[in-house]
């Protein structure tokens, strides 16, 4: 088996900086990419506005190999950037995790930053509660620690522009930067307007009728690895997948079940799972047909240019080839997502019809504001759609994989099984994403529509599989099976307390002493979405759980959701907790989590008979002691 190791941490501190130029590092926490392309593009433009400037663009994860190297190196820096995404439940993005657990946990030695002059860029969004936490903390504590905030923290929202946030910004930038990097007989490029130029991979187009090409060559898959990750996933084959909604429901939920046995793919309960999924026929075909090509023709795409040098600078790594436009079409592009700004000036770029070029010019401009808000973001118009309203705008195929179409990301679902119950099988419980958006299109969820049409190994011995990986999460039962626990979860917020069940009844099996659980479940209709209800109601005869409770929302006069019941239930639920009990919520985090976090709020006020501030520090503490936990999206 081959074992690939973690790259080497860049030695950035270690170069020397020759005579007269000013070393500068952009950091990135990047989940789904749009960060790092940030931290890329900021570069490329430090670069071509100051000659001076010799920038580094580092993941935060290949900082520093151990955590005691971070301060060391940190004391170094005396230029730095920050883009830094915050996601879910206000975390950080797995590669800022470490650095993110290390920089927060106080140091109490002087300040030690002062050298430092510093950036924060955020990315977040403010439909969720902790609104770019990640950004705002690192920025906070950079400044404490005696660095000098240049700028003011970026606040970016996705809900709206993120690029405009982002341009607004750099804007801010440009003249602090100015005043570091430009020489003071300089002052012919102050006027000159900075343009990025659009990236572009080398394509090579091959014979298909010749020559060998590995059409199952997925990104990195590294089967027989010691440990995957999201860089190096695992290829794993469906073997269950079935419907979980009663035939009276007009929606659809799924359960899958991954084979992991052999592969040495490991989780434990409460864990997530990424997966790799493909678009579908009628998606790729669409955008074949967009892009007048054929999908059956064989190329592979590289960052060097035709001389040698590199063209890599702010592209993404390129994706495993050769390969066939299908396939690069299913597993690398994102094609249903609204297009950001930089995609219309791509496409503008190559529009041969001056009219479309116009109109996608001023949609990317920032007088085009409102109508890129209004014509892309709010009628979701996926990048697809988009294309087919500008017919002339076909970009080739470098362009398309750089500089049009993001990489497709892998989806993140909680792991519905335990180990112990299912060592050789990774659950997945999947509500289908399948619904009209404003322009009356279908929008069908890459991953959810996957499963849909997955073909399990019980079925047929031409199955489907994905590569996949497994991400950690704190999502835990108490190592003391005895304390009582708390779980609210509508919907296929079930998922992990499925799991936390399977591994009680393990226990109990086992002999452990089991604690009471209360395990609060949400939907709308007994006869159409009472997923698993066999199996729930078995974990209660069983012992596995002590108490049943659902909330119907759509069987009675009135809406019944979970934290309705949570009230009913004020004073056992507030007993538990104060006997040492854990509390979990899992699901929507807009709506429901947020709801449920109220009425935690409100229980705590009545059962303690304090006022609303008492009962913020009362939650709080749960939440700091870990015994409040949230798996939320
Ligand atoms: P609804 O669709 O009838 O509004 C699982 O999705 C269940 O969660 C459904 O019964 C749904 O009800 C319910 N739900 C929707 N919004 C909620 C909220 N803010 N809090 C709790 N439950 C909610």
């Amino acid at each position: 088996p081959v074992v690939l190791q973690k790259a080497a941490p860049v030695e950035a501190d270690e170069e020397e900086v020759e005579d007269g130029k000013v070393k500068l590092t952009v950091f990135f926490g990047t989940q789904t990419g749009t960060a790092e392309g940030f931290a890329k593009a900021l570069a490329e433009e430090i670069k071509a506005r100051y000659e001076k400037a010799v920038v580094k663009v580092i993941d935060l994860d290949d900082y520093a190999a151990e955590d005691d190297q971070y301060q060391e190196k940190l004391k170094k820096e005396t230029l730095a950037f920050f883009m830094l995404a915050t996601y879910g439940d206000g975390e950080p993005t797995d590669n800022a995790a470490r650095f993110y657990k290390w920089f927060t946990e106080g140091k109490d030695s002087d300040p030690w930053l002062q050298q430092l002059k510093y950036g924060v860029f955020g990315l977040g969004n403010r439909q969720y509660e902790h609104f770019n936490k990640i950004a705002k903390v690192v920025d906070e504590i950079l400044s404490e620690q005696g660095a000098k905030r240049l700028v003011p923290c970026g606040l970016g929202d996705d809900d709206q522009c993120i690029e405009d946030d982002f341009a607004a910004w750099r804007e801010l930038l440009w003249p602090e930067l100015d005043q570091l990097l430009r020489d003071e007989d300089d002052t012919s490029t102050v006027a000159t307007p900075y343009t990025a130029v659009i990236p572009e991979y080398r394509i090579v187009i091959q014979d298909s009728a010749s020559g060998t090409f590995l059409e199952d060559n997925h990104l990195n898959v590294a089967n027989g690895i010691a440990s995957y990750d999201i860089h190096h996933p695992c290829r794993v084959n469906v073997a269950v997948q079935r419907e979980l909604h009663k035939p009276e429901s007009d929606r659809s939920c799924i359960h899958l079940e991954f084979d992991i046995s052999g592969t040495g793919v490991i989780y434990e309960t409460g864990d997530h799972v990424g997966i790799y999924a493909e678009n579908c026929d009628e998606t790729v075909e669409e955008a074949g047909s967009l892009l007048a090509q054929s999908l059956d023709l064989v190329f592979s795409i590289h960052t060097d240019k035709d001389d040698g040098t590199s063209a890599g600078g702010s592209l993404p790594p390129p994706f495993p080839g050769p390969c066939t436009l299908r396939t690069a079409l299913a597993r690398y592009a994102d094609l249903l997502t609204p297009p950001r700004k930089a995609a219309l000036v791509a496409l503008a770029a190559h529009a041969t019809e001056p009219g479309e070029a116009e109109r996608l010019k001023f949609l990317s401009s920032p007088q085009g504001k409102d109508d890129y808000s209004k014509w892309v973001v709010g009628s979701q118009r996926s990048l697809l759609e988009v294309m087919a309203e500008f017919p002339s705008a076909k970009p080739p195929l470098g362009v398309f994989f750089a500089a049009v179409a993001p990489r497709l990301q892998p989806r993140y679902y909680s792991i519905s099984s335990s180990p112990r119950f299912a060592p050789d099988r990774v659950h997945v419980t999947c509500a289908l994403v399948n619904g009209p958006t404003p322009t009356g299109r279908i929008h069908k969820g890459v991953c959810s529509t996957w499963m849909k049409n997955a073909v399990p190994l019980e079925r047929s011995r031409d199955c489907s599989g994905a590569p996949i990986f497994i991400r950690s999460s704190n999502f835990k039962l108490p190592a003391d099976s005895s304390i009582p626990i708390i779980m609210v979860g509508p919907g296929t917020g079930l998922a992990p307390f499925r799991g936390f069940l399977q591994e009680r009844l393990a226990l109990k099996q086992e002999g452990s002493q089991l604690g009471p659980a209360l395990l609060f479940f949400g939907c709308r209709n007994r006869r159409m979405d009472f997923i698993y209800e066999a199996e729930l109601n078995n974990f209660v005869d069983e012992g596995a759980v002590s108490e049943l409770i659902v909330a119907f929302s759509r069987e009675g006069p009135q809406k019944e959701y979970v934290q309705h019941k949570l009230m009913e239930k004020a004073a056992e639920v507030w007993n538990l907790i104060s006997l040492g009990g854990y509390l979990y919520v899992c699901g929507d985090a807009k709506g429901m989590a947020r709801d449920v976090h109220r009425t935690l709020h409100t229980i705590v006020q009545g059962q303690e008979k304090v006022d609303s501030t008492k009962a913020e520090a009362i939650v709080k503490k749960l939440q700091m002691d870990g015994r409040y936990l949230r798996d939320v999206w």
